[in-house]
Protein backbone atom coordinates (compact mmCIF):
# COMPACT_ATOMS: atom_id res chain seq x y z
CA UNK A 1 0.00 0.00 0.00
CA UNK A 2 1.26 3.19 -0.57
CA UNK A 3 1.73 5.72 2.21
CA UNK A 4 -0.23 8.75 2.15
CA UNK A 5 1.38 12.08 1.33
CA UNK A 6 2.85 14.29 4.20
CA UNK A 7 2.80 17.70 4.19
CA UNK A 8 3.76 20.16 7.14
CA UNK A 9 2.40 23.40 7.72
CA UNK A 10 4.00 25.86 9.68
CA UNK A 11 2.35 28.62 11.20
CA UNK A 12 -1.47 27.65 12.51
CA UNK A 13 -2.83 31.09 12.04
CA UNK A 14 -4.97 32.31 9.43
CA UNK A 15 -3.92 31.01 6.22
CA UNK A 16 -1.77 28.20 8.02
CA UNK A 17 -5.09 26.69 9.39
CA UNK A 18 -7.24 27.52 6.63
CA UNK A 19 -4.58 25.56 3.82
CA UNK A 20 -4.55 22.32 6.62
CA UNK A 21 -8.82 22.61 6.56
CA UNK A 22 -8.94 22.84 2.53
CA UNK A 23 -5.59 20.41 2.30
CA UNK A 24 -7.49 17.40 3.84
CA UNK A 25 -11.16 18.17 2.75
CA UNK A 26 -9.24 17.74 -0.55
CA UNK A 27 -7.75 14.50 0.69
CA UNK A 28 -4.33 15.72 -0.61
CA UNK A 29 -2.70 13.78 2.61
CA UNK A 30 -1.61 13.77 5.94
CA UNK A 31 -1.27 16.89 8.11
CA UNK A 32 1.33 18.27 10.38
CA UNK A 33 0.47 21.87 11.31
CA UNK A 34 3.29 23.54 13.62
CA UNK A 35 3.51 26.59 15.65
CA UNK A 36 5.20 28.70 18.15
CA UNK A 37 1.62 29.22 20.36
CA UNK A 38 1.36 26.80 22.65
CA UNK A 39 -1.41 24.85 22.27
CA UNK A 40 -2.96 26.77 18.92
CA UNK A 41 -1.78 24.03 16.34
CA UNK A 42 -2.40 21.21 19.11
CA UNK A 43 -6.26 22.44 19.04
CA UNK A 44 -6.57 23.39 15.73
CA UNK A 45 -5.40 20.27 14.88
CA UNK A 46 -7.39 18.48 17.06
CA UNK A 47 -11.00 20.29 16.18
CA UNK A 48 -10.38 19.76 12.31
CA UNK A 49 -9.58 16.00 12.86
CA UNK A 50 -12.70 16.00 14.68
CA UNK A 51 -14.50 17.06 11.05
CA UNK A 52 -12.88 14.13 9.65
CA UNK A 53 -16.07 11.74 10.15
CA UNK A 54 -18.30 14.63 8.81
CA UNK A 55 -16.58 14.85 5.89
CA UNK A 56 -14.98 11.36 5.37
CA UNK A 57 -11.58 12.51 5.20
CA UNK A 58 -9.37 9.51 6.30
CA UNK A 59 -5.84 12.19 7.23
CA UNK A 60 -4.18 12.78 10.23
CA UNK A 61 -4.20 16.11 11.48
CA UNK A 62 -1.42 17.06 14.43
CA UNK A 63 -0.51 19.63 16.23
CA UNK A 64 2.92 20.70 17.53
CA UNK A 65 5.07 22.82 18.74
CA UNK A 66 8.56 21.60 17.74
CA UNK A 67 9.20 19.98 14.32
CA UNK A 68 9.97 16.24 14.81
CA UNK A 69 6.30 15.03 13.40
CA UNK A 70 7.24 16.75 10.43
CA UNK A 71 10.04 14.59 9.54
CA UNK A 72 9.62 13.08 5.64
CA UNK A 73 7.41 15.57 4.74
CA UNK A 74 6.49 15.85 0.70
CA UNK A 75 5.57 19.30 0.96
CA UNK A 76 5.94 21.89 3.55
CA UNK A 77 3.97 25.40 3.23
CA UNK A 78 5.83 27.94 5.18
CA UNK A 79 3.65 30.44 6.34
CA UNK A 80 5.13 31.66 9.78
CA UNK A 81 5.84 35.02 10.24
CA UNK A 82 3.85 38.44 11.05
CA UNK A 83 1.11 39.47 8.64
CA UNK A 84 -0.24 42.45 7.05
CA UNK A 85 -1.88 44.93 9.19
CA UNK A 86 -3.89 47.92 9.63
CA UNK A 87 -2.69 50.26 12.10
CA UNK A 88 -5.83 51.65 14.46
CA UNK A 89 -4.65 55.06 15.09
CA UNK A 90 -3.16 56.12 11.56
CA UNK A 91 -5.54 54.01 9.26
CA UNK A 92 -2.02 53.00 7.23
CA UNK A 93 -0.98 49.60 6.37
CA UNK A 94 1.90 47.54 7.25
CA UNK A 95 3.47 47.34 3.30
CA UNK A 96 4.54 43.66 2.29
CA UNK A 97 8.11 45.27 2.51
CA UNK A 98 7.99 46.39 5.87
CA UNK A 99 7.91 42.73 6.90
CA UNK A 100 10.54 42.06 5.30
CA UNK A 101 13.36 42.22 8.60
CA UNK A 102 11.10 40.46 10.81
CA UNK A 103 9.97 37.63 8.90
CA UNK A 104 13.06 36.99 7.68
CA UNK A 105 14.37 35.99 10.95
CA UNK A 106 11.00 33.81 11.33
CA UNK A 107 11.27 32.37 7.74
CA UNK A 108 15.05 31.29 8.12
CA UNK A 109 14.50 30.02 11.37
CA UNK A 110 11.26 27.52 10.18
CA UNK A 111 13.26 26.73 6.97
CA UNK A 112 16.17 25.51 8.60
CA UNK A 113 14.17 23.07 10.84
CA UNK A 114 11.83 22.26 8.28
CA UNK A 115 14.72 21.13 6.15
CA UNK A 116 16.70 19.14 7.94
CA UNK A 117 13.97 17.15 8.56
CA UNK A 118 12.39 16.53 5.29
CA UNK A 119 15.80 16.96 2.70
CA UNK A 120 13.17 15.70 0.38
CA UNK A 121 10.46 18.39 0.12
CA UNK A 122 9.18 20.28 -2.12
CA UNK A 123 9.11 24.18 -0.32
CA UNK A 124 6.30 26.63 -0.51
CA UNK A 125 6.84 30.10 0.59
CA UNK A 126 3.57 32.29 2.08
CA UNK A 127 4.86 34.67 4.34
CA UNK A 128 5.67 38.10 3.21
CA UNK A 129 7.34 39.58 1.65
CA UNK A 130 6.84 36.68 -0.61
CA UNK A 131 9.46 37.04 -3.35
CA UNK A 132 12.27 38.06 -0.82
CA UNK A 133 11.20 34.97 1.44
CA UNK A 134 11.75 32.59 -1.13
CA UNK A 135 15.72 33.87 -1.25
CA UNK A 136 15.35 33.22 2.60
CA UNK A 137 14.16 29.63 1.95
CA UNK A 138 16.09 29.12 -0.81
CA UNK A 139 19.63 30.29 1.09
CA UNK A 140 18.98 28.44 4.46
CA UNK A 141 17.39 25.28 3.44
CA UNK A 142 20.31 24.92 0.96
CA UNK A 143 17.21 22.94 -1.52
CA UNK A 144 17.07 22.59 -5.32
CA UNK A 145 15.89 25.84 -7.02
CA UNK A 146 13.38 23.71 -8.39
CA UNK A 147 12.10 22.56 -4.89
CA UNK A 148 11.87 26.47 -3.38
CA UNK A 149 8.79 27.92 -4.48
CA UNK A 150 6.25 30.96 -3.75
CA UNK A 151 3.25 31.08 -3.69
CA UNK A 152 1.35 34.70 -4.92
CA UNK A 153 0.55 34.56 -8.70
CA UNK A 154 -2.16 31.93 -7.86
CA UNK A 155 -3.96 34.23 -5.69
CA UNK A 156 -3.14 37.21 -7.50
CA UNK A 157 -4.84 35.60 -11.10
CA UNK A 158 -7.37 34.45 -8.47
CA UNK A 159 -8.36 37.52 -7.39
CA UNK A 160 -7.85 39.29 -11.66
CA UNK A 161 -10.52 36.19 -12.82
CA UNK A 162 -12.96 36.77 -10.16
CA UNK A 163 -12.84 40.38 -10.56
CA UNK A 164 -13.71 39.23 -14.73
CA UNK A 165 -16.24 37.34 -13.89
CA UNK A 166 -17.82 39.71 -11.62
CA UNK A 167 -17.88 42.66 -14.62
CA UNK A 168 -19.02 40.40 -17.18
CA UNK A 169 -21.72 38.32 -15.57
CA UNK A 170 -20.11 34.65 -16.32
CA UNK A 171 -18.73 31.52 -14.62
CA UNK A 172 -15.03 31.91 -13.00
CA UNK A 173 -14.61 28.37 -14.59
CA UNK A 174 -14.36 30.52 -18.31
CA UNK A 175 -11.77 32.87 -17.69
CA UNK A 176 -8.35 32.10 -18.13
CA UNK A 177 -5.51 34.29 -17.89
CA UNK A 178 -2.20 35.41 -15.57
CA UNK A 179 -0.86 37.61 -13.62
CA UNK A 180 3.02 37.23 -13.26
CA UNK A 181 5.50 39.41 -11.71
CA UNK A 182 6.13 40.04 -8.01
CA UNK A 183 3.65 40.20 -5.39
CA UNK A 184 3.10 43.90 -4.70
CA UNK A 185 1.71 46.77 -6.50
CA UNK A 186 3.62 45.96 -9.33
CA UNK A 187 2.60 42.76 -10.25
CA UNK A 188 1.69 42.39 -13.84
CA UNK A 189 -1.56 41.08 -14.95
CA UNK A 190 -1.49 40.10 -18.80
CA UNK A 191 -4.98 40.97 -20.57
CA UNK A 192 -3.76 40.73 -23.92
CA UNK A 193 -2.99 36.86 -22.50
CA UNK A 194 -6.45 36.69 -20.96
CA UNK A 195 -9.68 35.03 -22.28
CA UNK A 196 -13.07 34.21 -21.78
CA UNK A 197 -14.36 30.83 -22.93
CA UNK A 198 -11.90 31.07 -25.53
CA UNK A 199 -12.56 34.81 -26.72
CA UNK A 200 -10.24 37.38 -25.72
CA UNK A 201 -11.03 39.77 -22.94
CA UNK A 202 -10.06 42.82 -24.79
CA UNK A 203 -12.72 41.91 -27.05
CA UNK A 204 -15.24 41.92 -24.29
CA UNK A 205 -14.12 44.71 -21.92
CA UNK A 206 -13.67 48.10 -23.10
CA UNK A 207 -9.98 49.66 -22.21
CA UNK A 208 -11.26 51.24 -19.23
CA UNK A 209 -12.95 48.23 -17.45
CA UNK A 210 -9.92 46.61 -17.99
CA UNK A 211 -7.67 49.00 -16.74
CA UNK A 212 -9.96 49.21 -13.17
CA UNK A 213 -9.56 45.45 -13.21
CA UNK A 214 -5.92 45.45 -12.83
CA UNK A 215 -5.90 48.31 -10.42
CA UNK A 216 -8.40 46.65 -8.39
CA UNK A 217 -6.25 43.09 -8.83
CA UNK A 218 -2.95 45.10 -7.89
CA UNK A 219 -4.66 46.89 -4.94
CA UNK A 220 -6.72 43.31 -4.14
CA UNK A 221 -4.70 42.16 -0.77
CA UNK A 222 -4.76 45.77 0.49
CA UNK A 223 -8.00 46.08 -0.10
CA UNK A 224 -8.51 43.23 2.10
CA UNK A 225 -6.31 44.54 4.95
CA UNK A 226 -8.87 47.63 4.38
CA UNK A 227 -12.10 45.93 5.20
CA UNK A 228 -11.10 43.34 8.08
CA UNK A 229 -8.07 45.32 9.34
CA UNK A 230 -5.84 42.63 8.60
CA UNK A 231 -5.10 40.38 5.65
CA UNK A 232 -7.51 37.69 4.01
CA UNK A 233 -6.87 33.81 4.09
CA UNK A 234 -9.41 31.82 2.34
CA UNK A 235 -7.79 33.02 -0.99
CA UNK A 236 -4.33 32.64 0.08
CA UNK A 237 -4.79 29.44 1.17
CA UNK A 238 -6.89 27.93 -1.62
CA UNK A 239 -4.23 29.43 -3.44
CA UNK A 240 -1.44 27.51 -1.81
CA UNK A 241 -3.74 24.17 -1.53
CA UNK A 242 -3.75 24.22 -5.87
CA UNK A 243 0.25 24.19 -5.79
CA UNK A 244 0.26 21.46 -2.56
CA UNK A 245 -1.86 19.63 -5.01
CA UNK A 246 -0.28 20.18 -8.21
CA UNK A 247 2.53 18.87 -6.50
CA UNK A 248 1.41 15.34 -4.38
CA UNK A 249 -0.41 14.50 -7.19
CA UNK A 250 2.22 15.24 -10.03
CA UNK A 251 -0.91 17.26 -12.09
CA UNK A 252 1.72 19.19 -13.74
CA UNK A 253 -0.53 21.99 -13.62
CA UNK A 254 0.67 25.44 -15.19
CA UNK A 255 0.58 27.88 -11.81
CA UNK A 256 1.74 31.39 -11.76
CA UNK A 257 4.64 30.77 -9.02
CA UNK A 258 7.46 32.84 -7.58
CA UNK A 259 10.52 30.31 -9.42
CA UNK A 260 13.64 31.61 -9.08
CA UNK A 261 15.08 32.74 -12.80
CA UNK A 262 18.27 31.37 -14.68
CA UNK A 263 18.04 33.87 -17.35
CA UNK A 264 14.13 33.12 -18.25
CA UNK A 265 12.76 36.36 -18.97
CA UNK A 266 16.12 37.99 -18.83
CA UNK A 267 16.85 37.74 -15.23
CA UNK A 268 18.84 35.58 -12.85
CA UNK A 269 19.16 34.94 -9.85
CA UNK A 270 15.86 36.08 -8.83
CA UNK A 271 12.52 34.91 -7.49
CA UNK A 272 9.39 36.13 -9.30
CA UNK A 273 5.80 34.87 -10.75
CA UNK A 274 5.92 33.19 -14.26
CA UNK A 275 4.12 30.44 -15.47
CA UNK A 276 5.41 26.93 -14.04
CA UNK A 277 4.67 23.71 -14.98
CA UNK A 278 4.18 22.16 -11.08
CA UNK A 279 4.77 18.42 -10.27
CA UNK A 280 5.69 16.00 -8.08
CA UNK A 281 9.88 17.49 -8.21
CA UNK A 282 8.49 21.27 -7.75
CA UNK A 283 9.37 23.44 -10.78
CA UNK A 284 9.66 21.11 -13.34
CA UNK A 285 9.93 23.98 -15.61
CA UNK A 286 9.34 27.40 -16.31
CA UNK A 287 7.12 28.61 -19.66
CA UNK A 288 8.41 31.43 -21.35
CA UNK A 289 5.33 33.06 -22.70
CA UNK A 290 5.91 36.15 -25.28
CA UNK A 291 4.98 39.19 -23.65
CA UNK A 292 4.59 42.48 -25.64
CA UNK A 293 7.12 45.51 -24.99
CA UNK A 294 4.66 47.09 -22.59
CA UNK A 295 4.00 43.73 -20.79
CA UNK A 296 8.18 43.08 -20.55
CA UNK A 297 8.11 46.86 -19.43
CA UNK A 298 5.79 46.28 -16.59
CA UNK A 299 8.13 42.66 -15.38
CA UNK A 300 10.76 45.07 -15.47
CA UNK A 301 9.13 47.58 -12.99
CA UNK A 302 8.44 44.79 -11.38
CA UNK A 303 11.80 42.96 -10.97
CA UNK A 304 13.35 45.92 -9.94
CA UNK A 305 11.01 46.37 -6.97
CA UNK A 306 11.76 42.63 -6.25
CA UNK A 307 15.54 43.47 -5.75
CA UNK A 308 15.58 46.26 -3.73
CA UNK A 309 13.62 44.16 -0.99
CA UNK A 310 16.24 41.29 -1.70
CA UNK A 311 18.61 43.47 -1.46
CA UNK A 312 18.19 43.73 2.15
CA UNK A 313 18.55 40.58 3.13
CA UNK A 314 22.36 39.55 4.04
CA UNK A 315 22.78 37.27 1.64
CA UNK A 316 25.38 38.38 -0.90
CA UNK A 317 24.93 39.75 -4.51
CA UNK A 318 21.81 39.01 -4.88
P1 LIG B 1 -1.27 34.93 11.22
O1 LIG B 1 -0.71 35.92 12.16
O2 LIG B 1 -2.71 34.59 11.32
O3 LIG B 1 -0.45 33.55 11.34
C1 LIG B 1 0.94 33.52 11.39
C2 LIG B 1 1.32 32.44 12.39
O4 LIG B 1 2.73 32.29 12.36
C3 LIG B 1 0.93 32.79 13.83
O5 LIG B 1 0.06 31.81 14.37
C4 LIG B 1 2.27 32.83 14.55
O6 LIG B 1 2.21 32.34 15.88
C5 LIG B 1 3.10 31.91 13.66
N1 LIG B 1 4.53 32.09 13.87
C6 LIG B 1 5.22 33.25 14.08
N2 LIG B 1 6.51 32.98 14.27
C7 LIG B 1 6.66 31.63 14.15
C8 LIG B 1 7.77 30.75 14.24
N3 LIG B 1 9.00 31.20 14.47
N4 LIG B 1 7.53 29.44 14.09
C9 LIG B 1 6.30 28.96 13.86
N5 LIG B 1 5.21 29.74 13.76
C10 LIG B 1 5.39 31.06 13.91
O7 LIG B 1 -0.90 35.42 9.74
P2 LIG B 1 -1.54 34.93 8.36
O8 LIG B 1 -2.66 35.82 8.00
O9 LIG B 1 -1.76 33.47 8.42
O10 LIG B 1 -0.34 35.27 7.35
C11 LIG B 1 0.88 34.56 7.43
C12 LIG B 1 1.91 35.14 6.46
O11 LIG B 1 1.48 34.94 5.13
C13 LIG B 1 2.14 36.65 6.60
O12 LIG B 1 3.50 36.93 6.39
C14 LIG B 1 1.29 37.23 5.48
O13 LIG B 1 1.72 38.50 5.09
C15 LIG B 1 1.53 36.19 4.42
N6 LIG B 1 0.53 36.15 3.36
C16 LIG B 1 1.00 35.97 2.09
C17 LIG B 1 0.16 35.85 1.03
C18 LIG B 1 0.71 35.58 -0.33
O14 LIG B 1 0.00 35.76 -1.31
N7 LIG B 1 1.94 35.15 -0.45
C19 LIG B 1 -1.29 36.00 1.20
C20 LIG B 1 -1.69 36.15 2.59
C21 LIG B 1 -0.80 36.21 3.62
C1 LIG C 1 -2.41 39.37 0.16
O1 LIG C 1 -2.16 39.63 -1.03
C2 LIG C 1 -1.45 40.17 2.26
O2 LIG C 1 -0.06 39.34 0.55
C3 LIG C 1 -1.30 39.24 1.15
O3 LIG C 1 -3.57 39.20 0.57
Amino acid sequence: MPRRNKITIVGAGNVGATAAHWAVQKHLGDVVLVDIKEGLPQGKALDLAEASPVFDFDCEVIGANDYDKTAGSDVVVITAGVPRKKDPVTGKFTSRDELVEINRQIVGEVTRQVASRSPEAVLICVSNPLDAMCHVMLAESGFPTERVIGMAGVLDTARYKYFIAQALGVSVEDIHGMVLGGHGDTMVPLPTHTSVGGIPLTELLPQDKIDAIITRTRNGGGEIVGLLGYSGYYAPAASSVAMVESIVRDKKRVLPCAAYLKGQYGYSDLYIGVPCVLGAKGVEKVIEMKLGAKEKEMLEVSAKAVREVVALLPYGKK
